[in-house]
């Protein structure tokens, strides 16, 4: 974080609802103002072949989706976003803002699932080169705290992981913050529970300020 003059790499993470998107909302203001490029992505998706794997990891049709699949899906998805979009990116000198990468792996399928983290990070340093974010914000907050933000979403708005039980999620948070107290200097923990401005003043205050 210490060269003004590189490009960074910073993925946002959390639980459906924390807060993410309107996050990179702000992020996205700040470069836009200091006449920063960058990219802005999403997982999964953020490319053609990835927003159709997104349609098929994300549609509750898919409900006997195996976890292996899944992990697969999400990696072949993340390979595709990696080297058309984000490599180029990065080598354009421009910032590349990405909503989830490697950690939502970790966290959902390590944690949520209960596969072997070590085999999960080979198959990531595998699908991405080795890529991982400069640094990582993890917006945290309780599960019932998220979903209440999304508005009460009705059952059938719900994607397949969404419709996964609580129980699913508080394992997905906790795998979080396990994470982020393995590598302090790469995430930057937010409590998101605050209320909207708090969240961003943090942000503002521990990542854009500090970046130089
Ligand atoms: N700190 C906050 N306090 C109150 N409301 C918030 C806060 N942060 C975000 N919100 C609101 O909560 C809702 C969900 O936020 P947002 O869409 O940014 O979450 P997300 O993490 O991107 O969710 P998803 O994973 O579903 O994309 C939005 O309506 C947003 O305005
Ligand atoms: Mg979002």
């Amino acid at each position: 974080m210490n060269d003004p003059q590189k490009a960074k790499f910073v993925s946002f993470e959390g639980i459906d609802g924390c807060g993410k998107s309107t996050l990179m909302d702000r992020l996205a203001d700040w470069l836009k103002e200091a006449r920063i490029p960058y990219v802005r992505v999403r997982e999964p998706g953020g490319t053609t072949i990835g927003e159709k794997i997104r349609q098929i990891l994300l549609d509750p049709a898919s409900s006997d989706m195996t976890g292996r699949t899944e992990v697969l899906l999400y990696s072949a998805s993340r390979a595709q976003l990696t080297w058309q979009v984000i490599v180029p990116a990065l080598e354009r000198g421009e910032w590349v803002l990405a909503d989830r990468f490697v950690d939502a792996t970790f966290a959902y399928q390590g944690f949520g699932r209960g596969f072997d983290p070590e085999r999960l990070e080979m198959i990531q340093r595998w699908a991405t080169g080795g890529l991982w974010p400069d640094k990582t914000i993890l917006l945290d907050c309780e599960v019932a705290l998220a979903m209440s933000r999304l508005g009460g979403r009705e059952g059938t708005d719900r994607d397949r992981i969404e419709l996964e039980e609580e129980a699913f999620h508080r394992k997905v948070r906790s795998g979080y913050l396990a994470l982020a107290r393995k590598e302090p200097e790469r995430f930057i923990l937010l409590d998101a529970s605050k209320p909207l401005e708090e969240v961003v003043e943090d942000f503002r205050k521990r990542f854009w300020l500090a970046r130089f």
